[in-house]
């Protein structure tokens, strides 16, 4: 990776810092953090609460279990994270809560974030953050429809998908491009050395040197298993006339197959 600028910065609120060196420090994202293309800061809550304890959780209003974040120590470590981000000329940066009940993380939504060079991420904990620091709130994003623990594998979920998007992070820029959704349909089938494992071959084609013929048979691989295993994505993508030519086929061969 040549890159020196950094293109991301982002600024974390946790009670739990150190579970972010499980991105900062390993694979193809601890390389991006080596590298200065993307920076990370990390604001313990705690450091804000003005009490004795350093307490940064109560019980909520109205009864019932659990404890919530209390709005006080969030608001202060976003606005220092705001104002860091400034000080370095980041102006159009995002606030994020980490929530079930935020939108749901997806390619596109990546996409749509990708703009944006600064992210304050709050990681929440307990039953959540008091509702009032909704003010200071730009988004709210869920991985997915169930409940974990705490919002820092949620934030470093929607990290890592950025930062495999900028340039020079991965060591070939051209396979995030070819990932699945980029482009509305799963990745097609691959296969690696040896050529033939317990009995089972690698697909001639992909032996042939037959670029054509090897775009066609991977294009028809990711219908193939776009078809079989997500269709609701078919239902919103727009297939080109190739796309449908290929699809037809392959439900034809479906058909013979199961008579
Ligand atoms: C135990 S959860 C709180 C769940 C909350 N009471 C609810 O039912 O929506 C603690 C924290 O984990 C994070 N979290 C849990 N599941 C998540 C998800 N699917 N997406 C994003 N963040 C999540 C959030 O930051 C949340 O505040």
């Amino acid at each position: 990776m040549k890159n020196s600028k950094v293109l991301i910065t982002f600024d974390i609120l946790t009670l739990m810092p150190e579970m972010f060196l499980a991105l900062s420090d390993y694979g193809v994202t601890g390389r991006a953090f080596r590298e200065n293309i993307v920076s990370l800061n990390l604001w313990n809550p705690r450091e804000f609460s003005t009490d004795l304890h350093k307490t940064v959780d109560d019980r909520t209003y109205g009864g019932g279990p659990g404890m919530l974040m209390m709005a006080e120590p969030l608001v202060k470590s976003i606005e220092a994270a705001k104002k860091r981000q400034s000080a370095v000329g980041i102006n159009n940066s995002k606030v994020i809560h980490m929530t079930p009940r935020g939108k749901l993380l997806s390619h596109k939504k990546v996409k749509e974030l990708s703009e944006c060079e600064g992210f304050i991420i709050i990681a929440s904990r307990y039953e959540g953050i008091d509702e009032r620091v909704n003010d200071w709130v730009d988004e709210e994003i869920s991985i997915g429809d169930y409940v974990l623990s705490g919002g820092e594998l949620p934030a470093m979920t929607m990290m890592d998908c950025l930062i495999r998007q900028l340039p020079g992070v991965l060591n070939d820029d051209e396979s995030a491009t070819q990932d699945s959704f980029v482009n509305g349909l799963l990745d097609h089938s691959h296969f690696t050395r040896p050529e033939i494992f317990k009995k089972k071959k690698v697909p001639e084609v992909l032996l042939s040197g037959d670029h054509e013929k090897i775009r066609l048979w991977r294009l028809k691989e990711s219908l193939k298993h776009t078809w079989i295993k997500r269709p609701d994505l078919l239902d919103e993508k727009l297939l080109t006339k190739e796309e449908a030519r290929l699809l037809e086929e392959i439900q034809i061969e479906q058909e013979q197959d199961s008579i």
